[in-house]
């Protein structure tokens, strides 16, 4: 069977990207990316390219050259999904809010509605792809939800998550390390499966391109988040036992790095991992073996939450403690604020965990950041409730221009690793803050002893 006309639901992070790269490098496929977001979506249609609703390198010049061509955005859900032979769901699945399983279990009212509104509209057979992460056996769920609803015609399901990380997106989806593909162990099933690596096999190398049983694929999703995210609690771990014994994290990082089986990547201590997925994923994990009664399973893995909140309320009472424990009425300039270079998604940031223990201590904030914008760091305030949102535009300020938030600031605190930080004329800045002049570095990106010696005093996490 061969795939001419895909519908993606949900035009996020992973939508936009991924279906622009599927229409970028299958230009017989048509592909309609459709949302409940009208915002969104005109966002997306934007004549300038540079108004697109997610910043990743290189996006805007591939949604260039396939949009309106064979690619498309829009509202018009029921339409696009009658069109297609192949429709992905990639909506959000965020922590539940709500009821049993709150603050753990994924939320699947979005997946839910989305198998619904599929089941009412079909009326020809469909290969539904389940492209947001899920827990194990939701494939099972969706199954009867479209057989019980439906038209009578046939539905496929098969599991494809997706594995790009933010800010490196493009070349992920371009360059994939795998491509993976979960699909019932029937005939039709093969079929289906068949005819999703066809789509991949225009521009990924076959080998790359791993099938399996969907429970398999479902669950693989989560375990890569959550090995991934314990490498940086493990090394944000030893950080703290660094920084009491003199070793350097940093030094410490490349030794076991060196060793071929551990290797060299996500060693890099932080203050905190951050992003929409780590932390909603891992919760989501431990959510599942709790309900399967494994209790030692839940508690290991929630163990790498637990030191991720610890690194962050770390680094903000190291913060207090250095600035004579007290920073009420003292501005400290906070520079990043997205959850990692190169994105503009703040999504379970540290800065915003970080920046809230200060304003608690009083302190007055002033944000930098290249790519986020002042709404949706006030948002991401007011939506912890922690105070009034008026008592955050009190204490919090953003500005354009990084060299504002210095101006007679007592501290700096680096919570984002943007590569611009990096050339600042360091100087010039320790010449408009207020002495001494603290520097916090939360990402190791600066070079420490040439800090130390224009005058600032220096914090590294994982430095003594
Ligand atoms: P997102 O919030 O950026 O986008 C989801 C979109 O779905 C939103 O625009 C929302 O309006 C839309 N939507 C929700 N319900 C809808 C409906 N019924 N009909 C039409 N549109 C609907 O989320 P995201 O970051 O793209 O993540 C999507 C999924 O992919 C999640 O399950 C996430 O865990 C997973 N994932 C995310 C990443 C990442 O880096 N962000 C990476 C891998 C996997
Ligand atoms: C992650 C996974 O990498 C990706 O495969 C999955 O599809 C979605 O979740 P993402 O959250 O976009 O991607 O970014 P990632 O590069 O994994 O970084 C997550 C967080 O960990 C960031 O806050 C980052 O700064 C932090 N991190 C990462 C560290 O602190 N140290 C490291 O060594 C690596």
């Amino acid at each position: 069977m061969s795939i001419k006309n895909i519908c993606c639901i949900g035009a996020g992070y992973v939508g936009g990207p991924t279906m622009t790269m599927i229409a970028a490098k299958c230009p017989d496929i048509i592909v309609n990316v459709v949302d409940i977001n009208k915002n969104r979506i005109a966002a997306w249609n934007d004549k300038n390219v540079d108004k697109l609703p997610i910043y990743e390198p290189g996006l805007s010049d591939l949604v260039a050259k396939t949009r309106n061509k064979n690619l498309f955005f829009s509202t018009e859900v029921e339409q696009a999904i009658q069109a297609a032979d192949m429709i992905f769901i990639s909506v959000n699945t965020p922590t539940k809010t709500y009821g049993v399983g709150k603050g753990m279990a994924a939320d699947l009212k979005y997946i839910e509605l989305c198998a619904r509104q599929i089941a009412a509209v079909a009326t020809t057979d469909k290969i539904i792809v389940e492209k947001s992460t899920l827990p194990v056996r939701t494939a099972e769920a969706l199954k009867r939800i479209l057989d019980n609803t439906g038209n009578g015609v046939n539905f496929e399901i098969l599991s494809n998550p997706e594995f790009l990380a933010e800010g490196t997106a493009v070349s992920d989806l371009l360059n994939p390390d795998r491509v993976l593909i979960g699909g019932e162990e029937t005939e039709s099933g093969r079929l289906a499966q068949q005819a999703l690596v066809d789509v991949y096999a225009n521009w990924v190398p076959k080998e790359r391109i791993l099938t399996t049983n969907v429970w398999s694929s479902e669950l693989s999703k989560l375990t890569a988040n959550a090995f991934l995210a314990q490498r940086v609690s493990s090394i944000n771990s030893l950080s703290e036992l660094c920084e009491v014994t003199e070793a350097d994290v940093g030094e410490v990082a490349k030794a076991i790095g060196s060793d071929s089986r551990i290797g060299p990547k996500f060693l890099k201590a932080s203050v905190g991992f951050g992003g929409s997925c780590f932390q909603k994923d891992i919760l989501n994990l431990v959510y599942i073996a709790q309900s399967y009664g494994l209790k030692e399973v839940a508690d290991y893995w929630e163990q790498v939450i637990i030191m991720n909140d610890h690194q962050k309320r770390r680094f903000a009472k190291k913060i207090v403690e250095t600035l004579f424990n007290t920073v009420s009425g003292k501005k400290i300039a906070v520079l990043g604020w997205a959850f990692k270079k190169d994105t503009n998604d703040t999504r379970e940031s540290a800065a915003i965990y970080v920046v809230d223990y200060l304003l608690n201590e009083q302190a007055e904030v002033v944000v930098y950041d290249p790519k986020v914008n002042a709404e949706q760091i006030y948002a991401d305030l007011d939506y912890l409730n922690t105070r009034s949102g008026e008592d955050n535009r009190k204490l919090l300020n953003v500005v354009n221009d990084h060299q504002l938030a210095f101006e007679d600031s007592h501290a700096a605190a680096i919570l984002t690793e943007w590569d611009e930080f990096k050339s600042f004329d360091w100087n010039t800045l320790y010449e408009k803050m207020l002495k001494p002049a603290f520097l916090f570095d939360g990402r190791m990106i600066l070079d420490h002893e040439e800090l130390e010696r224009i005058g600032f005093e220096m914090y590294t996490i994982g430095r003594g």
